[in-house]
């Protein structure tokens, strides 16, 4: 009935509750039901729909039990082949609608659970869109797949099992109720009163059970985690190259095992009860022959066989239900937990606020500047990434910020684009806070290269297309020729159709960084910055990316975050940061005079090629 939902009581536990797991049992609250019905609500019609049939198709279900007493009466007693036949033919009839309409009212049940899953999964994937950079870097991919697959998945299961079922099984008890009523009071009262022997067992399971499912679905987070990591392109590189497979090996076996046990367990929890529920059941039957024999025969109370008869059918057709709902309390409890984990994701802010009322300014300038800013990546960090910053760089003017590894080189960059907002000071666009500008017309005017390149599997033609989806060939071609990639792709068989892998696996380190370079070029922001990749590439790349960055350099205002000697001379200005704050400012020959953090840079990072470049 409760489709993928495990149903089940709970065998009450001899451990009392940790406070963790007091805590995470998800509560059933008014405001989480009526968040819960705000999905269902635009299903309405459909979902009234729904319930009709379940009390049409219950109502036909009981039939045949309430003429199992004329058959055995009229029928059987009575010694009439006519009546006999027409009573079955009438109740096979009845049981045939009645399954009919319960095939349908799956079909409905589903296609309203499938549409809200539809809704809640987009829903979602949006929200996540608009999550925040930190978001992503704080937590695990895992779990947000996670949510994104099984607990929306769960859901569904909520809709068209739990949900539906709650619904039938209650009917299913009020109609047998009534309809023993109408029979005979006196074994109705008396079937009633053995109920409390089926409810009381099942008192305070709910929770517990609910403990070791919350513990599955953490080790599901983690299991997720673990394949999205290993599966990886870049991932399994590094396994193979370290050897690490049996280690991988044992550690997702170790995680496998533990989800394995614990969802033995969850399943386990409800079987004692279960099964001593089950035994009660049999017992009501029991109960009404002797019961109603010995007012039939010792008392002469106005029965006959068929009164009986009919009870001891209607007292199955009323402790099934009772029991499938004593099951449901864990299920509830847990389509409650499945909520709740949904809702926690949808409630987590976009971290960067976007102002109602920002600016949409008419045109760029390109002037840009840095105001005294501070950045921590969390209030945990004692040290900021950035400690008071303060350059200007004027409109098509560009500057170099080079550093030692771990300066704060890449914070710079992230920080213009808000993938996060600073904690002090403030960044500056046009003289424009860039927390007053609309978010996607700042992100628009800025162009980054960012210092690992990302490309998404599909062609090369699709990845440049990301920047301007409405970009015709020819205006591709013409980025690539500035790019310095163009002769690389005529080259290939398949030209711009060549499909460039997972993260863009097929192509080299170069080649995937010319595609970058053009990307951006088709982008034609105002503000290009440059986190140049601090891997070494070979000096026929270097002089390719080189020709490429140059001459966006002498167009746009631009940052450019500079590992090799060639693209620091092609700068206006070079900032010298060290430890979140700016050392050294000048030129190339001003920070050679000045002897200091710069000269030692350039004696060693750039040794190599600072002997090219002076040569040059
Ligand atoms: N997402 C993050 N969360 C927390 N700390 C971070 C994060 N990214 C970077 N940091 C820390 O901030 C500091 C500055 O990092 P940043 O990436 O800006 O260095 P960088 O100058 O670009 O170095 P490199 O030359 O190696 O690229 C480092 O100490 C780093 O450990
Ligand atoms: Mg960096």
């Amino acid at each position: 009935m409760a489709a993928g939902m495990r149903g089940g009581g709970g065998h009450a536990p001899s451990r009392p509750l940790t406070d963790e797991e007091k805590k995470n049992a998800p509560k059933l609250t008014w405001p989480l039901l009526k968040r819960v019905a705000g999905y269902l609500l635009p299903y309405w019609p459909r979902l009234i729909l729904v319930a009709l049939c379940i009390f049409v198709s219950s109502f036909l279900a009981l039939m045949p039990a309430m003429l199992t007493g004329r058959i055995v009466d009229e029928g059987l007693i009575g010694g009439d082949l006519n009546i006999l036949l027409l009573l079955i033919g009438a109740s096979f009839c009845v049981l045939i609608i009645s399954n009919l309409l319960s095939v349908f009212e799956n079909w409905l049940s589903a296609w309203v659970a499938q549409h809200i899953t539809f809704d809640m999964r987009n829903k979602m994937f949006r929200h996540l869109l608009d999550m925040s950079h930190g978001f992503f870097t704080e937590n695990r991919q895992g779990e947000a797949i996670t949510r994104m697959t099984s607990d929306i998945g769960g859901v569904q299961s909520v809709i068209s099992g739990t949900l539906t079922s709650l619904v039938q099984n209650s009917i299913l008890v009020i109609l047998a109720v009534i309809a023993m009523y109408r029979t005979n009071w006196i074994l109705a009262t008396a079937g009633i009163l053995l109920l409390p022997l089926l409810i009381l067992p099942t008192k305070q399971a709910g929770v517990k059970r609910w403990s070791i499912a919350y513990k599955a679905q953490a080790k599901n987070d983690e299991i997720n985690q673990i394949l999205s990591e290993t599966m990886s392109v870049s991932g399994q590189m590094l396994i193979k190259l370290f050897q690490r497979e049996k280690a991988e090996y044992n550690k997702y076996e170790k995680a496998n095992a533990e989800m394995t046990s614990l969802n033995i367990k969850e399943t386990m929890a409800g079987r004692w009860l279960r099964a001593m529920v089950g035994t009660l059941v049999h017992i009501g039957p029991l109960a009404i022959y002797l019961f109603g024999g010995l007012l039939m025969l010792q008392y002469g109370q106005d029965l006959t066989v068929g009164d009986i008869t009919v009870m001891v059918a209607l007292i199955e057709r009323l402790y099934r239900p009772v029991n499938m709902l004593l099951n449901m309390q864990v299920d509830i409890i847990r389509s409650m937990a499945v909520f709740t984990r949904i809702f926690e994701y949808y409630d987590i802010p976009a971290g960067i606020k976007k102002n109602p009322e920002a600016l949409v300014p008419k045109s760029l300038d390109g002037l840009v500047e840095f105001r005294n800013v501070t950045f921590r990546y969390s209030a945990e960090n004692k040290a900021p990434a950035l400690n008071g910053v303060s350059f200007v760089v004027e409109p098509r003017r560009s500057v170099a910020v080079v550093g030692p590894s771990g300066a704060g080189k890449t914070t710079i960059t992230s920080l213009l684009p808000r993938l996060y907002d600073v904690s002090g000071g403030g960044i500056f666009i046009d003289g424009h806070d860039v927390r007053d500008l609309d978010l996607a017309w700042l992100r628009a005017n800025i162009g980054l290269v960012t210092q690992d390149t990302y490309l998404f599997s599909g062609t090369i033609r699709e990845n440049l297309l990301y920047a301007d989806h409405a970009a015709s060939d020819e205006r591709i071609m013409t980025a690539c020729k500035e790019a310095n990639i163009y002769e690389f792709i005529r080259s290939l068989p398949k030209g711009l159709d060549t499909e460039v892998g997972n993260r863009g696996i097929k192509l080299s380190g170069g080649e995937r960084q010319r595609l970058s370079i053009a990307r951006v070029i088709l982008k034609n922001p105002g503000l290009i910055i440059f986190d140049e990749a601090t891997s070494s590439l070979d000096s026929i790349s270097e002089k390719l990316i080189q020709a490429a960055i140059e001459p966006l350099l002498k167009a746009k205002t631009s940052i450019v975050i500079a590992h090799r000697l060639s693209t620091i001379m092609a700068c206006d200005d070079i900032l010298v940061l060290s430890g979140g704050k700016i050392t050294e400012r000048g030129s190339h020959h001003e920070l050679l005079e000045l002897g200091g953090l710069y000269r030692a840079l350039y004696e060693t990072q750039f040794g190599e090629s600072a002997s090219h470049g002076m040569d040059a």
